[in-house]
């Protein structure tokens, strides 16, 4: 193992910054100076010092060959990849350019239907044409979990020219597949497997949570370093494994996702947070496991409230579980989740990370003690107290659990190509037949109905009229409340 205590990049910036030099180059504030007070006063001097540019003692992150080079090399070290590169464009960069990488204009990616929407804007970029696996869905929950390594065989069987297949691991909620597993069966086609882990930076460092990407055998990971360590925001890591992916392609397509001016400040971060893991890493999120884990157990054992944990283990699509993303269902107090997040935000001052319908997600983290987890179970205990109406989900709960969830419609064109067509607006209902150029997707479960390229079905409209009387969630139509939708002209 290299020496991990050390930041070859936060170095060799402490040391241009020390050496007092007279900078003739970006960025024109030159250290703070020329800027407004207004910004100067928000950002210490120290801070503004240290936002420089491409130099050679600097390094270049297109063309690593110094410190950028060191620190990327120290990370692929302690994350086990035989290459890493710094992203400073979030893990939406980086799923892009793992895209780029596998799958080109034409070709088939097989992806799970509830993918985040950069795994979206990756295949339109691409132009690649993508083969969906429907995740499964918890009804109870309404959520969507992990796709099944059953799902994953299927569709290699039905495409049997995929380039590649992405998983999520795990999931926002902290669900996840039996990876080892999906990776033996696509190996065994000869394709690379690629893995949104955005949320998953941290999973190496306990043994009590998922196995990470890289050590389930992997090719291509993104995680969020910003989301769930202690990068600052927008900075990810991408891992490769050389073998069934071009690293020269992979290389070209992150210079294609990113700036050539990299802030060198959230590069620098990048190098401090896998220092951080690499010293502290087990200590830290070992005490985040433990914290959220007394959280959960505290919290169910408020009424009206659940917090799903071990009973879900071994249900379809739900093999292992990161104990630190805390899911709190509030339905049983007549609340939405949305409700709930305004009540504890504006009551008791606590901010959930997201909700849906039925929940609310909680990140507990390394930048947690017991002190905040004791004030938000002491809100929560409070809310629940004061709010225990009773409020008619049926109609949901009927649809889901009737269980027609609608296939995946036929995909006529790329995505690509249904973005950059004419497009125009037409009557929802008499869509049927039509070529969607837009995303339709109902919370819960948060599974896109129809994707840009799908052939629009009556069966899908009739569904959609159904999910709609009951009063879900739409997300995704430039028309909300889809009386309309957009469709390739
Ligand atoms: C599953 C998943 N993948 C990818 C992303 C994109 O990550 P970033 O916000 O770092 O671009 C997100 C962001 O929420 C996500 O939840």
């Amino acid at each position: 193992m290299l020496d991990q205590r050390k930041v070859p990049l936060l170095a060799a910036m402490n040391t241009y910054v020390n050496d007092e030099v007279i900078p003739f180059h970006t960025p024109g504030h030159k250290m703070g100076k020329g800027m407004h007070q207004a910004l100067a006063d928000l950002v210490p001097q120290k801070t503004l010092a240290l936002d420089l540019a491409l130099m050679t003692e600097l390094d270049d992150l297109h063309e690593p060959h110094g410190p950028i080079k060191a620190a990327q090399d120290l990370a692929a070290d302690l994350y086990g990849a035989d290459h890493s590169f710094f992203v400073v464009n979030g893990t939406t960069g980086g799923i892009y350019a793992m895209i780029l990488t596998i799958a080109g204009p034409g070709d088939k990616i097989i992806v799970p239907r509830n993918s985040h929407r950069s795994i979206i804007g990756g295949i339109i970029l691409s132009g690649a044409i993508p083969v969906f696996m429907q995740p499964e869905v918890d009804n109870e929950l309404g959520l969507a979990m992990g796709v099944t390594p059953e799902a994953v065989s299927q569709a290699l069987a039905e495409h049997p020219d995929a380039k590649g297949v992405l998983i999520i691991n795990p999931t926002y909620y902290g669900v996840a597949t039996d990876l080892k597993k999906i990776v033996d069966i696509v190996h065994g086609h000869g394709i690379p497997v690629v893995v949104d882990e955005a949320h998953g930076p941290h999973l190496k460092f306990s043994d009590r949570l998922p196995v990470q990407a890289l050590d389930a055998g992997a090719d291509i990971v993104a995680q969020s370093t910003h989301k769930i360590i202690g990068a600052l925001t927008q900075c990810s890591l991408v891992h490769c494994r050389e073998g069934r992916i071009r690293v020269p392609r992979l290389k070209a397509m992150l210079q294609l996702v990113q700036s050539t001016s990299p802030n060198y400040i959230l590069l620098a971060s990048l190098d401090v947070a896998r220092m951080q893991m690499a010293t502290q890493g087990r200590e830290l999120i070992e005490r985040a496991v433990d914290l959220a884990n007394q959280a959960r157990q505290e919290i169910n054992k408020i009424p009206g409230l659940y917090c799903f944990g071990e009973e879900k283990l071994g249900n379809p699509g739900v093999y292992s579980m990161d104990w630190t993303k805390v899911t709190v269902t509030v339905k049983g107090l007549g609340l939405k989740g949305a409700e709930a997040e305004r009540i504890l935000r504006h009551k008791y001052k606590v901010q959930v990370e997201l909700s849906d319908v039925y929940n609310i997600l909680f990140l507990i983290t390394l930048g947690d003690t017991e002190r905040e987890v004791e004030a938000l179970v002491a809100a929560l205990r409070d809310m629940a107290a004061t709010h225990h109406g009773t409020r008619d989900f049926s109609a949901i709960n009927s649809i889901y659990a009737a269980g027609k969830h609608p296939a995946s419609p036929e995909q006529v064109i790329s995505p690509r190509d249904a973005l950059f067509g004419n497009t125009c607006m037409v009557p929802f209902r008499d869509a049927a037949g039509m070529t969607c150029a837009e995303i339709v997707t109902f919370y819960p479960p948060g599974i896109p109905l129809l994707c840009p390229g799908e052939k629009i079905s009556q069966e899908i409209i009739d569904y959609c009229h159904v999910l709609q009387q009951a009063g879900l969630h739409i997300s995704g139509p430039e028309d909300y409340l889809l009386k309309t939708i957009k469709v390739v002209d």
